[in-house]
């Protein structure tokens, strides 16, 4: 197969949804479609469960489960499917908006009844600032849940998408009886069976005027069956593909991913309209994938679990050309030449060493802390991949070393936990003292147990009044020199060196932008 045909069968995409939604049920079936998989339990939640919160070795498993997780391929249909796993725990947030700079597509699970929550509109939203096309399912459909028409509602509404029903449902709970595809004109009928049974029972109904429908599902099921479809015709447009791969609409399918239905439809439909490795754009220029020199990025990187062996995991997505093992590649920010000669490839929970990989694969390639995220690999040229960005944090501590005799490890753990992208540190520009800044407040407990575990480092905290670390830039010289000397108290550096303000209060930080109009504050390290 060539290089074209081999990027063309790829379709790499993440699931999004808010935890306990469905996502890792969802995985499983789609899974067990493409045969990667033969029984069903067999991928793990890497959620981390509410009561276990400040269990580190429910941590670290869930760690160990994620590595296993964190790519997942199968073939189906002639093409090649790479699922990235997106861990669900809020703090860990900033992992998956990570993630998703590596997806060419997302699917978004949403619980029936629970309707859109919290993470789902944080994670749409990443999705939605990178155009990234985005498919719909509304899952737990054998539970009582929201009225369709109102969900969709609330779909266009709080996720700020316009969306195309695909299959709509007939009943829900204890009524539910299946599902009509509209783009296949096909009823689906559920049957609470096996969960492993892969295959559902489908009556190709071209015209739902067919008197047959009543037999399959009723009068009044069948009647109002009809209603709703017609109604569906008149508010929703058709399916437009271009539409979907511009980021404008979501095709929305309804199912059950624990009863593995409705599943099959939406996969169907995924394989047949997902795009394939789209370009990207670096600071530099735009990189199309079927460029034949490889470039490539690091979205993730994760340390090993076993302290005795220090080295780590940095996760590539291929962007452009064919990602050869043993082949000398430019790492951009050092530039220095460096070669793999253990690339790893996921297919579903077996990892193995690749010879090539394309446009589209994610590979693993083991690091000994040469890595950070954001970072490029080439074949000479110097580009920068952009959309990899530091978020703004919300939780601040100071950290101090709580044991004198081991600064070393002190430095270096913390330094290579930022590199991860485990949180994100400041040094106070008047008097060197370091703030962690993170997202949720599970990773200050991460670090002090990871610091300790892995590097024999103790560290303690302290608390600090602030509320956000914004990134500032200015094109006047002379405006930043007077920024600079009037707030120096306030001013730090990120681990990259660049300017970072400190604001103790959401009123400090409207002064400041006030009084310093020619400086602009950004809450992403991107600008
Ligand atoms: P997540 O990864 O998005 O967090 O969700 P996960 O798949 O773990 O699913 C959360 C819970 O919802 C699980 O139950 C799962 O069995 C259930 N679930 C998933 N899909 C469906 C569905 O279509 N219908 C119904 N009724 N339930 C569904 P749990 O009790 O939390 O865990 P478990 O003990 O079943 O593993």
């Amino acid at each position: 197969m060539g290089f074209i045909e081999e990027l063309e069968k790829r379709r790499t995409f993440g699931i999004v949804s808010h935890p306990d939604a469905g996502k890792t049920t969802l995985t499983e079936k789609l899974l067990l479609f493409g045969g990667a998989i033969q029984v069903a339990g067999a991928v793990k939640s890497n959620k981390i469960k509410k009561h276990a919160t400040s269990d580190f070795m429910e941590i670290e498993k869930q760690r160990g489960i994620s590595v296993a997780t964190s790519v997942m391929a199968f073939e189906y249909k002639g093409r090649q499917i790479n699922i990235l796993d997106t861990p669900g725990h809020k703090d860990f947030a900033e992992d998956t908006f990570r993630t998703l700079t590596a997806v060419d597509s997302a699917i978004v699970v949403i619980d029936v009844a629970k309707g859109v929550e919290m993470q789902t509109e944080a994670l749409v939203k990443v999705c939605k600032m990178r155009e990234t096309p985005m498919i719909v399912f509304i899952n737990k459909m054998d539970r009582e849940g929201k009225d369709g028409f109102d969900l969709l509602d609330e779909v266009e509404a709080k996720l700020d998408m316009k969306v195309v029903p695909l299959s709509w449902p007939i009943g829900m709970g204890q009524r539910f009886q299946g599902v009509y595809n509209l783009y296949k004109k096909e009823l689906i009928l559920f049957r609470p069976h096996s969960k492993q049974d892969l295959q559902e029972e489908i009556i190709v109904i071209q015209d739902l005027a067919d008197e047959s429908l009543e037999s399959h599902v009723g009068e009044a099921a069948a009647k109002e069956l009809r209603e709703e479809v017609e109604m569906i015709e008149e508010v929703y447009p058709e399916l437009n593909v271009e539409d979907y791969l511009a980021g404008k609409i979501s095709p929305v399918f309804f199912g059950s991913a624990i009863n593995n239905f409705g599943v099959k439809e939406m996969l169907d439909c995924f394989v047949e309209i997902a795009p394939h490795p789209l370009p990207r754009d670096t600071e530099e220029r735009r990189i199309e994938p079927t460029e034949n020199k490889f470039t490539g990025f690091i979205f993730k990187i994760h340390a090993n679990m076993d302290p005795k062996h220090r080295d780590r995991i940095a996760f590539l997505r291929i962007c452009s050309g064919v990602f050869e093992r043993n082949t000398n590649y430019l790492h951009v920010r050092q530039n220095k030449k460096i070669k793999f000669s253990n690339p790893t490839a996921f297919m579903a929970s077996k990892k193995s060493v690749v010879d090539e990989a394309y446009p589209g694969d994610i590979i693993g390639l083991y690091d000994s802390g040469n890595f950070k995220i954001g970072d490029t690999l080439t074949e000479g040229e110097v580009l920068h991949f952009k959309g990899i960005p530091s978020f703004s944090p919300e939780q601040f501590r100071y950290v101090d070393n709580a044991d004198p005799l081991k600064s070393k490890q002190l430095a270096k753990g913390l330094s290579q936990l930022m590199e991860e992208g485990v949180a994100q540190m400041f040094v106070k520009k008047n008097n060197g003292r370091k703030i962690i800044g993170t997202v949720g407040a599970l990773q200050f407990e991460v670090i002090q147990y990871r610091l300790k575990n892995e590097y024999g480092a103790s560290c303690s905290y302290e608390p600090v009044n602030l509320h956000k670390a914004c990134w500032v830039s200015c094109e006047s010289p002379e405006a930043m020199k007077d920024f600079m000397a009037k707030r120096k108290r306030d001013l730090a550096e990120d681990i990259d060196g660049k300017l970072v303000f400190l604001a103790e209060s959401a009123w400090g930080l409207k002064m400041a932008e006030e009084n310093h109009p020619d400086v602009s504050f950004h809450f992403t390290s991107e600008f």
